[in-house]
């Protein structure tokens, strides 16, 4: 998805500044960058693909000023090319425009001001807000009025920021979109979120819809959208830079599913009490889940197969829950009684589609629970409570750790709604986790398994009960980063369709683990054997399933909630090494973006 990056303050140092951020943003997805910089001149520089394109243009050039923005594009409206790349000037050069999100009316915009004589250079929605600047300039206003003045004609999604020549101020405004501010000793920056600044400074200031931010060498402002004042908190985060690098390994995602033992460590920490057997979320997260009879689950991607995890873990103790796609959620909302709640699982805390589907649920006057990863973030904000996973930053588009965290936090959700009270076997079994992961981290046989079937023509993932999100998630990472065609089934369905995309070709992935349907998903294995398909076991040695699979990815024994963390371990690393020999671009799949702020 878009980024934005701004600095003010940097003086000499404004262009790598803002060079570096945009570097932080790639792992957002992108297909085009750029960049402005204000001094006595305006200098604008853009180019479509990778930043190391726009890095060549940029080579032998000294962009100076003391005020800058820039921008990595994930295409909405026009194709990836240089001139639908971000910034976005007026036909007199005098403003530098970036945006994220969708302009709705910009059609309506563009037409009245064409008709005015504005000339556009390019297809995207973006370019009517510099147009629209420059004609409030015509008519006399200054920037700071020009920028509030057109930003209160734009209807839609936006996180915007300007810069205009002969000055170097940078102004920038949100709605729906978000946008953080990062406080220095000596100088602003402006990001669409955190990473992009952290090597800066790792103060912030989250802006709210309808703020509009100014950033000068004298510090910054926040003011309504009508120029009233708003006092801000300076929030410290807890990521360090250190964190969003990669530590020696190939790529993020690998050091990411490296990261889980700690990352289950840390979402655990101080919540659960092994002596007493109990669990406890902190006040707010505690009176949030008391009383509640019916959970209403909304999510995206992996996010949504950790939602169908929890459902499946709610309804176990008799609590009644369902687990709903959110942009489905949003077309069709489901009916919901006096004590429901409606828990949004979202990793960054920002996706559209979940936040509007927190948000429906909130007009329709039913409490609200963010589960994220992201401190600050737009759910954990809005929410009525806020359960932090805390996994630290995940830069690879594919989620890994995240998802171990949100079955982790499940658990601990499920507790609190049991009162609290929970088996001491439960909660050293939830200790003994991280543990767990990291024997099958050392010990997995998922590089073999990979290199036997790189060259498969799909593959299928099967699972019962818990397992089946972990079979849908196996499936969802294999298609992210290996571009194969990988589906994932509940066992019982693969006879009722499936079955017939099955050959000698297809390998079959067989998630058994636990005690519930294991004996039948070993049932189905068969049927999947008798048409000749490879078959691997991801199993805890329950059942005799190896007996008929052709390779095994083993996991240690754990209580039933908890083995699909560590089969979904092995698959993560099934579909990294399949992706790895296929040279894959790993960390930033083709068409995907870490955070998709548009619905
Ligand atoms: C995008 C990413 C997925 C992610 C999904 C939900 O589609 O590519 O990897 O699972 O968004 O993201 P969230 O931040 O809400 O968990």
């Amino acid at each position: 998805m878009c980024g934005i990056i701004g600095a003010v303050g940097r003086g000499d140092a404004t262009l790598d500044t803002l060079l570096a951020g945009l570097s932080n943003l790639e792992y957002r997805g992108y297909d085009s960058a750029g960049l402005a910089v204000s001094g006595e001149e305006l200098s604008v520089a853009k180019r479509s693909g990778e930043l190391e394109v726009l890095e060549d243009a940029l080579e032998g050039q000294s962009l100076s000023g003391n005020a800058g923005i820039g921008h990595t594009r994930w295409s909405t409206h026009g194709a990836p090319t240089d001139a639908n790349a971000h910034p976005h000037t007026d036909c007199t050069d005098s403003v530098a425009v970036v945006h994220n999100g969708i302009i709705e009316n910009y059609q309506s915009l563009r037409d009245e001001l064409a008709a005015a004589g504005h000339e556009f250079k390019s297809e995207t929605d973006t370019e009517v807000v510099p147009h629209l600047i420059e004609s409030l300039l015509a008519d006399g206003a200054s920037p700071g009025t020009a920028f509030r003045q057109a930003v209160d004609r734009v209807e839609g999604s936006y996180a915007i920021a300007a810069v205009f020549a002969g000055s170097d101020t940078v102004f920038a405004a949100r709605n729906d979109s978000p946008l953080v501010l990062g406080v220095g000793d000596d100088a602003t920056y402006l990001g669409s979120d955190v990473p992009a600044f952290l090597e800066f400074t790792d103060r912030v200031v989250y802006l709210e819809d309808g703020e509009v931010a100014e950033l000068s060498p004298a510090g910054w402002t926040v003011t309504t959208l009508a120029g009233d004042p708003v006092e801000k908190e300076i929030r410290t985060v807890d990521w360090e830079s250190e964190d969003t690098g990669k530590s020696g390994y190939d790529h993020y995602m690998l050091k990411e599913i490296h990261e889980q033992p700690r990352a289950l460590r840390q979402c655990l920490q101080e919540r659960v009490n092994e002596l007493a057997g109990t669990v406890d979320l902190g006040d707010a997260v505690n009176e949030t889940l008391r009383g509640v009879d019916d959970v209403q689950l909304v999510a995206c991607g992996t996010s949504y197969h950790a939602a169908l995890y929890a459902a499946e873990l709610f309804r176990s103790q008799g609590v009644r829950a369902q687990a709903f796609v959110a942009s489905e959620y949003v077309t069709s909302p489901a009916p919901h009684g006096e004590n429901t709640l409606v828990i949004g699982i979202t990793q960054s805390g920002e996706t559209a589609d979940t936040l509007s589907a927190l948000r429906d649920a909130q007009r329709r006057g039913v409490e609200t629970l963010a589960v994220t990863n992201v401190v600050g973030s737009t759910a954990a904000r809005e929410c009525d409570g806020v359960l932090y996973i805390r996994s630290g930053p995940e830069i690879g588009v594919a989620a890994t750790k995240t998802f171990s965290a949100q079955v982790v936090a499940a658990n601990l959700v499920a507790a609190v709604m049991a009162n609290g009270d929970t088996s001491h076997e439960f909660v050293s079994a939830l200790r003994d986790l991280p543990g767990q992961v990291q024997t099958v981290l050392e010990e997995t046989n998922a590089e073999a398994v990979a290199d036997r079937f790189v060259d498969a023509d799909a593959y299928f993932f099967i699972g019962r009960g818990y397992d089946y999100p972990v079979a849908m998630e196996g499936a969802l990472k294999m298609k992210e980063i290996t571009y194969k065609h990988a589906e994932g089934f509940p066992a019982g369905e693969l006879k009722h369709g499936p079955l017939a995309l099955v050959t000698g070709n297809t390998p079959v992935f067989a998630v058994v683990t636990g005690e519930t349907g294991s004996e039948k998903t070993v049932g189905n294995v068969k049927e999947v054997e008798a048409r000749n398909a490879p078959v691997v076991a991801v199993t805890d040695g329950r059942t005799d399933v190896e007996r008929y699979a052709d390779e095994v990815l083993e996991v240690p024994e754990t209580d039933p909630r908890l083995a699909p963390v560590l089969a979904n371990v092995q698959l993560q690393l099934v579909s990294y090494h399949v992706a790895k020999q296929l040279g894959r671009s790993i960390d930033k799949p083709r068409n995907l973006a870490k955070s998709v702020t548009v619905e």
